[in-house]
């Protein structure tokens, strides 16, 4: 969603500000525009489509200056053209605004600033901010002005500020939708996202909801709404530079695909404890779980990607923990009137730690006296701060809209917790957790001979990549795998449909339209339902359908099954849609590369979906 960032220092805020935006592109977005504050007052361009459209416009007609905001807009309100694109400003134009979240109260603000004569000029809900602080301005100091316009705010925001007024200070403010601020040699930032500012500083500001702040070159000074001053929490993050960077691969979805091993590594870092063949977690973490085993319900809400590693999770968690558990999207859970009570815990799973409805779900959650826990890549954001308790993954920052590597730490966080839970509940025997532990120690590795295939799933990926319908079926705990395998070829390759299904389903609809040469992707490797799936693949090959089969290297009947075969280690069922996941991560890879596609940021999707 819409990636803002503000910049206050001594070096060309524009070049500052364009890098900065470039780190964010990851968050998808169709226009983007700065404003610059320099001797002629505010100085705005902005442009629909890619950032390289809006740094020629910025090379033909440069801009000096030491402060400015810029903004990369996802379009929620309005279509994406010049008019609607941010940075909005005041009637005057010395006030200018960007904004990322939704602001719910917009037309009643806009039917009551009309009224008092100010000029509206484009579709979106941000332009009543700027009009609303203008007219606050006109009895308010400035920065006074812009904390008495956030209280009459409904709905989501991150907003940064720039006025003429006020030439050495940002504004900047934040509610349900991030933003933090770096804090470099003399010189500031506000972004919506780390990544942005890790070229010039790892010392952060998380913001909470309702924090308002002033930002100098000199760093911030943070407020509550009601103006009183707030103390500053600075965190310094491990992330380099490197880690956001593309790495010598020619996209991040890539660079991550191939960082899954390391990414593997460090969930399970500390977190096994190979002589006495178990699983050992922190003291916080521990006394959740004691907690978490002795109530009676487990509901896994997620969205998106995170949400098939909880339908794996729900697999895991009912076999070895015999804890039941329910699995929701987080946009359904929010608005069905689910039943909760303190006998639940809440598990949210979410790479970014700022899905809008996933936030949601907890803060409901959480209301209804519920306990929550979440398992998080990206540390100290929201739904990560507002858990009673978070386990991180530490995958590292994921870049590409795809998600891959926050999807298989996802899955190995789930398979320690299963191990922990079902030791703590006396579900599963020592052998057999000994047996388990080893299983996720040697995963690494074996994520890393699944990569060493790549050229033959290179190979086999331009046999379908004219394809434009696939079906993807699975069963047990690689009917998740199916879904997520579809998921990732409609991500990113736009051109084409692709849907996943449990291969029990099959004869209830998705058979009707197998015909000669429809491409059918199998996950079958070894499985109790190993010999179901093989009928399955026997049913479409019946109509002529063409089966790509996921299966395991020591299968050696599966040739005659398979139209085309792409392989993994052989491994215990449980460990499976981790290994299964990454041919079918390189299939859609290379299938969207054949066809041209725009990989790390496919048309209309976000990396983090802050808005429901
Ligand atoms: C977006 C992203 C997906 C991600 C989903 C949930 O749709 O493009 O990759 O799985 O949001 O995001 P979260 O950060 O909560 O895991």
């Amino acid at each position: 969603m819409c990636g803002i960032v503000g910049y206050i220092g001594n070096s060309p805020v524009v070049e500052t500000l364009l890098e900065s935006l470039q780190a964010l592109e990851y968050r998808g977005y169709d226009s983007a525009g700065v404003a610059v504050l320099n001797g002629e007052g505010v100085v705005i361009r902005k442009r629909p489509g890619k950032l390289k459209v809006l740094a020629e416009i910025l090379r033909e007609n440069p801009i000096d200056g030491k402060i400015g905001i810029g903004h990369t807009r996802w379009a929620t309100h309005g279509e994406p053209t010049e008019i609607n694109a941010h940075p909005h400003t005041d009637c005057t134009g010395s006030l200018a605004v960007v904004h990322n979240g939704i602001i719910e109260n917009y037309a009643a603000l806009k039917e009551m600033l009309s009224a008092k004569h100010h000029v509206f000029r484009s579709e979106t809900d941000t332009e009543v901010i700027v009009h609303l602080i203008e007219e606050l301005a006109k009895s308010y100091p400035i920065a006074e002005a812009f904390r008495l316009a956030l209280k009459e705010l409904h709905g989501s925001y991150a907003i940064c500020l720039l006025s003429k007024q006020s030439p050495q200070r940002l504004f900047g403010a934040r509610n349900g939708s991030p933003l933090i601020v770096g804090i470099g040699d003399q010189e500031s930032f506000f972004a919506s996202d780390v990544p942005a500012v890790l070229s010039h500083t790892r010392r952060i500001v998380y913001l909470n909801d309702k924090e308002v702040v002033e930002l100098s070159s000199q760093g911030p000074h943070l407020f509550n709404l009601e103006g009183k001053k707030e103390r500053l929490k600075i965190s310094t993050v491990k992330w380099d530079v490197a880690a956001a960077r593309k790495g010598g691969f020619p996209h991040f979805m890539l660079k991550e695909i191939h960082e899954q091993p390391s990414a593997i590594e460090q969930t399970l870092s500390g977190r096994l404890d190979a002589t006495r063949g178990r699983v050992v977690f922190d003291r916080r973490l521990k006394s959740f779980l004691e907690g978490l085993s002795s109530r009676q319900r487990l509901v896994i809400i997620a969205c998106g990607t995170a949400y098939h590693a909880a339908l794996v999770g729900e697999y895991m968690l009912e076999e070895f923990a015999r804890i039941p558990v329910d699995v929701d999207l987080a946009s359904e859970f929010r608005y069905r009137g689910a039943m909760l009570d303190s006998n639940t815990t809440v598990l949210a799973i979410t790479q970014s730690g700022e899905t809008a409805d996933t936030l949601a779900g907890i803060r409901m959650a959480k209301s209804q006296g519920a306990k929550v826990l979440s398992i998080c890549n990206v540390v100290g954001s929201s739904i990560a701060r507002e858990s009673d308790a978070v386990f991180y993954t530490h995958a590292g920052p994921e870049i590409a809209v795809a998600s891959t590597k926050a999807y298989t730490s996802q899955v190995t966080a789930l398979a320690l917790l299963t191990l922990y839970l079902a030791s703590l509940r006396k579900r599963i025997d020592a052998q057999k957790r000994r047996s388990l532990v080893e299983g996720l120690a040697k995963l690494p590795q074996l994520v890393d001979q699944v990569l060493a295939t790549e050229a033959s799933i290179k190979a086999v990926s331009a046999r379908y990549a004219s394809c434009r319908n696939f079906y993807f079926l699975g069963r047990r705990y690689n009917y998740p795998t199916a879904l997520e395998g579809a998921l990732k070829l409609k991500e990113i390759c736009p051109l084409i449909h692709a849907e996943g299904y449990a291969a029990g389903e099959m004869k209830h609809g998705p058979i009707s339209l197998i015909r000669k040469g429809w491409p059918v992707v199998f996950i079958a490797t070894h499985s109790p339902v190993y010999e179901k799936i093989i009928s399955n693949i026997e049913e479409v090959r019946a109509r002529q359908g063409d089966c790509l089969v996921v299966a395991s290297e020591s299968d050696t009947t599966i040739k005659r099954h398979a139209d085309s075969l792409m392989t993994i280690p052989r491994t215990h069922e449980f460990f499976s849609p981790i290994l299964a996941a990454i041919p079918l991560q390189l299939f859609a890879y290379y299938v969207a590369d054949a066809n041209g596609c725009d990989i790390d940021q496919p048309p209309n999707l976000a990396k983090s979906v802050t808005v429901e």
